[in-house]
């Protein structure tokens, strides 16, 4: 049953594990040949869809973490600007609204205080309507959104959340086709559309692929147990990979990790750099590939010990100072789903391997539902 760990050691295994299957769930039913359904998203989606001008996106911890990876997605393939912000800033300050905007939260659980209380107080900022991207039906989120979309990722326990994040991104991607569907202007033709629904068609055994690098991972995962500080790089979309794969560090390891978009590396945390800082990178096939690879020339030239998640198609190898994991080739919008399995991976046994409560971490709740 859901709430039974099975032949695993602890929920977030089983939990990481069952992303295969709830990508497929998430999927199910939502996509024709050439593209998204975009009565998906309720009856009113697709009028509410074409007015969208302007994005807002509310979320807390991992789930800000997906809104920042939409982001990304949002601007490049249906053109629309988008702002991502953390609800317990958000509800306090006094944003100003453009015209023809959407409103769009996260929540795994639907009921964390911020992100309600910021819903609450958005609609009475003159936005054209609310999504609501979920995993809890019937939850408060749920009922008080006037769009939902429920990520079906079935009940997580693990405090710290993974496949809900993965199946946020997918609602995400749904959402960023949808949009792009219903806009005339969208940069995304038809062709690319079509190319990104077979990629996502394709994405679940690919996932498999990536969570039978596991034994690989868990040797790499010995190099951390005994530091004190990590850092995570990654660029465009893959920033905020590098983000949400620090904060699974920090949460259930409690090694103090920090994620920096590589280019930034230079005006700053260049200077934590010696044989003490384990630097993890991912490294998928994209326009910034060629960036990435010298910044981690600069890591190395530091004495930095490089950890990198790589396209096996990129070049990029092994060497003293450099561990290397290879994961499969994917179509670039989908890369920073299936890059952030092996950072859930390396935190989970990391954490084994310090003995921490992986499943109920000191200080945390899995739901914040005061404030
Ligand atoms: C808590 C959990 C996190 C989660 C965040 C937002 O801090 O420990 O795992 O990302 O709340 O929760 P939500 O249910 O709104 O996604």
């Amino acid at each position: 049953g859901a709430a039974s760990k099975g032949e695993y050691r602890h929920f977030m295994l089983k939990e990481i594990y069952e992303q295969p299957a709830v990508i497929s769930a998430a999927l199910e039913g939502r996509l024709s040949d050439t593209g998204v359904l975009v009565e998906s998203f309720g009856p009113e989606a697709a009028t509410l869809f074409a007015r969208t001008r302007q994005i807002h996106i509310i979320a807390c911890g991992t789930s800000y973490h997906a809104g920042l990876v939409a982001r990304y997605w949002l601007e490049r393939y249906a053109g629309v600007p988008v702002q991502v912000e953390v609800a317990s800033e958000y509800r306090y300050r006094h944003p100003v609204v453009p015209e023809d905007t959407l409103f769009v939260t996260l929540s795994q659980s639907g009921e964390t205080a911020d992100t309600l209380a910021a819903l609450r107080y958005a609609k009475t900022l003159g936005y054209i309507g609310a999504l609501g991207i979920c995993n809890v039906p019937g939850s408060s989120l749920v009922r008080e959104s006037d769009l939902t979309l429920m990520t079906r990722a079935g009940p997580e326990i693990g405090v710290a959340s993974t496949k809900a994040f993965t199946t946020q991104l997918i609602a995400l991607m749904l959402f960023t086709l949808a949009l792009a569907k219903s806009r005339s202007d969208a940069p995304l033709d038809a062709g690319e559309q079509g190319e990104i629904v077979q990629a996502l068609k394709a994405l679940a055994p690919i996932c498999q692929q990536v969570l039978a690098l596991n034994d690989e991972i868990e040797v790499l995962s010995q190099a951390f147990a005994e530091k004190h500080h990590a850092l995570f790089l990654g660029r465009g979309a893959h920033f905020p990979i590098a983000l949400e794969g620090a904060l699974k560090l920090k949460e259930i390891s409690y090694i103090h990790a920090e994620a920096y978009p590589a280019g930034e590396l230079k005006h700053g945390p260049l200077a934590l750099v010696d044989s003490e800082m384990p630097v993890i990178s991912v490294a998928p096939n994209d326009d910034l590939l060629e960036k990435l690879k010298s910044n981690l020339q600069e890591v190395r030239a530091r004495g930095g010990q490089l950890f990198v998640f790589a396209d096996k198609n990129v070049g990029i190898h092994a060497h003293d100072d450099t561990q290397v994991l290879h994961l499969p080739h994917i179509h670039e919008a989908l890369a920073p789903l299936l890059y952030t399995l092996p950072l859930q991976l390396l935190s989970y046994h990391v954490a084994v391997l310090k003995g921490t409560d992986v499943d109920q971490p000191r200080n945390l709740a899995k739901s914040v539902t005061v404030e």
